[in-house]
């Protein structure tokens, strides 16, 4: 189904997309993008913010702004919060986060849901920070292929692929909502990959993904590789193949339609909700700090403010004809459904 062109590919597209009606519903669900840091002590060798791209201006958000930016989703009625880091491993961190959490929760009075995206971390960690009341989190595996990934990251203790296999596990058991997801595009990367990374999605039962396109950053070390890759429109076109036959495989998971898909083409995520996504999450990090948390080239929404993209994600979504869970939490019907 990978290779799907034509008919076949529109007869995909077709289904994936009553599936997601049938078991989702026509609405889609909203997370607003808290970008806490581009501080990472990670080094993927994809990735814009890695440690040793000194190019990058450092920030780190204050407490003010982050709660000041849920604040802004709560009026804004989207009903979650996503928090999204670089990997740091600190008692500081931790215990900042923490409280983070608990303050989004008391100036919410809990109508916030919240999902974490900040990484590998210690059983423990996970376990306060659930504590706090975060129900979510998300961590791409990035590539499920042991080999491939390890292409993709130095090959040292703090880039290990059991690690990563293992902070899952530690998720799932903790209570969280699990997310996780890959990138599609990949130098070194085959159909088969691809097939083998839905295979792991879907036997790890997750509750939730986030995939996009892989693009290229100039100052990394997979640029040098950039020849050997398809075009964008190809790994844009197979990012949406991706998510059809995900959203068939596992029919009430929720799936994001990711930022990356809009960096290559402009209406892209409302490409993905069409064709089965049903969760968008518009960026509310305060406009000053979004140009440095560019994880790769072409990143949309740099020069909005969190009040442009909420004036302009409602018109999109009308677009594709599916409705806006406004103050909703939406959560992954599957995790629910496995609760039952
Ligand atoms: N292209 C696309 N996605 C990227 N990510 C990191 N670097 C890139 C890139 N160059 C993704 C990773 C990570 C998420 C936050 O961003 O999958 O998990
Ligand atoms: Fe850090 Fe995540 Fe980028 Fe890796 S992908 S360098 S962990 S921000
Ligand atoms: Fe950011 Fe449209 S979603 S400007």
């Amino acid at each position: 189904m990978l290779q799907s062109e034509g008919e076949d590919l529109k007869n995909l597209f077709m289904h994936s997309a009553s599936v997601r009606e049938e078991y989702c519903g026509n609405k889609v669900y909203l997370r607003g993008l808290i970008e806490l840091s581009n501080i990472c002590v990670k080094n993927c060798l994809y990735c814009g913010i890695r440690r040793d791209n000194k190019k990058v201006a450092r920030y780190d958000l204050s407490d003010q702004e982050v709660l000041q930016a849920a604040q802004f989703t709560l009026e804004s009625n989207y009903g979650s919060v996503v928090i999204q880091s670089g990997e740091l491993q600190s008692n500081e961190n931790t215990r900042r986060i923490e409280q983070l959490v608990r303050e989004i929760i008391q100036l919410s009075e809990g109508k916030l849901g919240i999902t974490l995206s900040c990484g590998e971390q210690t059983e423990d960690v996970y376990k306060r920070w659930f504590q706090a009341g975060a129900h979510r989190y998300l961590l791409r595996i990035e590539a499920s292929n042991r080999a491939l990934y390890q292409k993709l990251h130095p090959n040292d203790d703090l880039h290990s692929f059991e690690k990563r296999l293992e902070c899952l596990a530690l998720l799932r058991k903790t209570g969280y909502q699990l997310g996780t997801g890959v990138m599609i595009g990949l130098p070194f990367q085959t159909t088969e990959h691809l097939a083998d990374d839905l295979l792991f999605m879907h036997k790890q039962d997750i509750d939730m993904c986030g995939m996009g396109p892989y693009i290229e950053h100039n100052d990394t070390p997979l640029f040098e590789f950039r020849k050997t890759l398809m075009p964008l429109n190809e790994r844009f076109r197979l990012t949406l193949k991706m998510i059809a036959i995900l959203r068939i495989m596992m029919k009430d998971i929720n799936i994001a339609a990711t930022t990356a898909l809009q960096a290559i083409d402009s209406i892209g995520r409302e490409k993905a909700i069409r064709i089965g996504a049903n969760i968008l999450m518009p960026n509310v990090t305060p406009g000053k700090h979004r140009d440095n948390y560019k994880l790769y080239e072409n990143k949309p929404c740099t020069d909005e403010s969190a009040e442009d993209c909420a004036g302009c994600i409602e018109g999109r979504i009308k677009l594709t004809g599916a409705e806006i869970g406004y103050n909703e939490w939406g959560d992954s019907k599957r995790f629910l459904n496995r609760k039952k």
